[in-house]
């Protein structure tokens, strides 16, 4: 394509659809037809899928897949997640299981709050704008009261509001550090509305304050926005158990496998390049829960890996220890999560995984996904620290060379069999399948 396309937001969907198929494929009637493969038959269902974002031309599916037995603070639960990696949902049910025979999970919420600043520009005397914001502090409050009357009456709203220095990192560089309790919603759009009104407010107040001089009261708003980076917005997930009772089927010597396990996450926790696939299989189970009850997976990302650095070096997000015979296995992460607003009661399948985890508040959610992440940790480190995880991942893989191969039902049948017992590779099912296919001929 060799020039932009103009006012293509205007266009119909049919006729977005027409543009790209031509313009991007040789043959366009079989795009067009893999995109409408993709439609919902149900014409109000498509028009809210359509709805929740610009320029849609078709759903792009991932599977929900669920992961039961997780007893967590003495209540069995069955997750919902939503992930395209093979291995995930059954090593999340895998560890669910095995920790329910062990006293299961146990979640807490450290705290809840969430945060949003007012970046500015005030070119003058620090000691004055002080002095401005302690005698305007409560304007900001007042001048948001029509924002924050509802989320008062369900016992949230602005927790307080502080004046920042920060000329030290940037020449006149001046912020209004908000937090913020937003109960069952995660809140975006009650803090980025809060954070809108306390620039107009700084703006006009700065404006009319007598002690000012000119320059100082034309001082600049650079931006007002929510932090995804929520430390003080915490829940705790973890597992413990006697040395010897993590005996099982795959794991023969209890004690071995302990010390083996606390050494991994020792590694995790001192090098960054473990550290950072350690905490991917953490948000493995992570985002799986995230996308699945409606929530903002990359907000998430953002904020536990900016944790995940806070002591200046990248680091594990879990933590294992023996002590006196009881291994423990915990992880402390931020998440700043929803129940309500957003997707939540627009989406169908999001609706449905919240009413299967039986209509949780925000803090039981965090607790959820936070055992989720654990979970997933611990049996991506017991699959590292014994048989290795390629064994279990291409077995789960093997559904899908099967379907690249288009294999037959009679075919499958044979495949599934023969790699019961034989080491699963991309190369070997394909070799077994031509072989097969001969053996036809
Ligand atoms: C794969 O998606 C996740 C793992 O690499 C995590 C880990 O190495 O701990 C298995």
């Amino acid at each position: 394509m060799d020039n932009a396309i103009a006012g293509f937001s205007k266009l119909s969907k049919e006729e977005k659809i027409n543009w790209i198929a031509k313009e991007y494929f040789s043959n366009p009637e079989e795009a067009i037809s893999t995109i409408k493969n993709y439609w919902n038959s149900d014409v109000k269902l498509q028009k809210l899928h359509d709805d929740f974002i610009e320029n849609t031309i078709t759903n792009f599916y991932l599977p929900l897949g669920i992961a039961p037995n997780f007893l967590i603070n003495g209540k069995f639960k069955t997750i919902p997640m939503v992930i395209e990696e093979s291995s995930v949902v059954a090593a999340a049910a895998n560890a669910a299981k095995f920790w329910s025979k062990r006293g299961g999970f146990k979640a807490t919420v450290l705290n809840t709050e969430k945060i949003g600043q007012v970046h500015f520009i005030y070119k003058g005397d620090a000691l004055k704008l002080e002095q401005f914001f302690t005698e305007k502090k409560s304007t900001f409050f007042t001048e948001t009261e029509s924002i924050t009357k509802n989320m008062q009456k369900r016992g949230g709203g602005i927790l307080d509001i502080v004046l920042n220095n920060k000329t030290h990192l940037l020449e006149n560089y001046y912020q209004l550090h908000a937090t913020f309790d937003t109960k069952d919603s995660m809140g975006a759009n009650f803090i980025n509305s809060c954070l809108e009104q306390f620039a107009k407010t700084l703006k006009s107040e700065a404006a009319t304050f007598e002690a000012f001089s000119a320059e100082e009261k034309g001082l600049q708003v650079v931006m007002s926005i929510l932090s995804n980076y929520v430390p003080n917005c915490l829940v705790r997930a973890e597992v413990s158990c006697k040395v010897e009772e993590l005996g099982d089927k795959n794991i023969s010597n209890p004690h071995d496998f302990a010390e083996k396990f606390v050494r991994a996450v020792q590694i995790a926790t001192v090098e960054p390049y473990r550290a950072v696939t350690h905490n991917k299989g953490i948000m493995n189970g992570i985002d799986a829960v995230v996308l699945a009850t409606g929530n903002d997976f990359r907000a998430v990302e953002a904020g536990i890996h900016a944790y995940a650095s806070k002591n200046g070096s990248y680091s594990s997000l879990s933590h294992a220890k023996i002590e006196n015979g009881i291994f423990s296995f915990w992880i402390e992460i931020p998440l700043a999560l929803g129940t309500v607003g957003g997707l939540t009661s627009l989406h169908p399948l999001v609706k449905l995984a919240l009413q299967m985890l039986e209509n949780p508040s925000a803090k039981e959610l965090m607790e959820i996904v936070a055992v989720a992440g654990l979970a997933q940790n611990f049996a991506a480190l017991r699959s590292l620290t014994t048989n290795g995880i390629q064994q279990g991942h291409m077995k789960m893989h093997l559904g899908n060379i099967i379907n690249q191969l288009e294999a037959s039902d009679a075919e499958r049948i044979l495949i599934l069999n023969h790699f019961k017992d034989n080491t699963v590779s991309h190369a070997a099912v394909v070799e077994f399948v031509q072989d097969l296919r001969k053996v036809k001929l």
